[in-house]
């Protein structure tokens, strides 16, 4: 169960959400529980959550280790900041900031690479679902993007499927969508790296996931899991989601 906060809160309110939301996840253990707050706060959001079972991820990452590329940050920097997770390839960035499926790999790479777990994102937008071009937009971020792993790189990463039309929006995806997403995925998975990879691998839905939306996803075989973005802000609301 993994929140991405986006551009929300400063290390301070970082501090406070961890406050709350500690002790409600604390008894937890059906589930890895991961909060992807701004780089600024994964300082704070790492010490605070010292001692107990929950992650900390970026929700970015740069493809090389150091060097002259203002305004990004490396895995050895998000590791050292105790992250242990990275969002790689967030439709908003492919969106607004020029993300593409090769620059996604590169970032996936380095983040396997300084030991961190991507959580690789794919998803359609709106006119390509209308059109019918869902699976085939799937097919393409995959092979374009995460097929260029070898087998050992991918049984590290989690896909995340993010329809562009359902984040932020309120309109969750059905059950029933999100499962035909995640078994075209899968079966990209199973083409490219066998049973073993596509049975054993994690695809987590995302896209207006809610406290009352949350049960009947993941009463979905094919939905392994969720990536949160609003509802993620609040710390009883993201526990309860986590407690589904
Ligand atoms: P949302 O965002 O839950 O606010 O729709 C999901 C995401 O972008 O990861």
């Amino acid at each position: 169960m993994a929140g991405n906060w986006k551009m929300y809160k400063t290390p301070a309110e970082t501090t406070a959400f961890f406050e709350k939301f500690r002790p409600l996840v604390e008894k937890s253990e059906h589930c890895e529980v991961v909060i992807c707050p701004p780089f600024t706060n994964l300082a704070a959001a790492a010490g605070a959550v010292n001692g107990s079972a929950i992650r900390i991820g970026a929700q970015n990452i740069a493809w090389a280790k150091e060097g002259a590329f203002t305004g990004e940050i490396s895995g050895p920097m998000i590791a050292a900041s105790g992250a242990t997770h990275a969002i790689v390839g967030h439709s908003e960035r492919r969106q607004y900031f020029g993300e593409t499926d090769e620059t996604v790999l590169k970032r996936t790479q380095a983040a396997l690479e300084f030991g961190l777990t991507p959580i690789v994102c794919v998803g359609e937008r709106l006119e390509e679902r209308e059109s019918g071009n869902t699976e085939a937009v799937l097919v393409s971020q995959f092979q374009k993007g995460i097929a260029g792993l070898t087998e050992q790189q991918f049984a590290k990463i989690v896909i995340a499927y993010e329809p562009v039309w359902a984040i932020g929006t309120g309109k969750t995806a059905t059950p029933e969508i999100a499962a035909d997403a995640h078994r075209a995925i899968r079966g990209q998975v199973l083409a490219k790296y066998g049973k073993q990879a596509a049975d054993s691998m994690r695809i987590l839905y995302g896209g207006s996931v809610k406290p009352d939306n949350v049960k009947i996803l993941m009463a979905q075989p094919e939905i392994d899991g969720v990536l949160v973005g609003g509802a993620a802000l609040d710390p009883v609301g993201f526990a309860s989601i986590v407690n589904f």
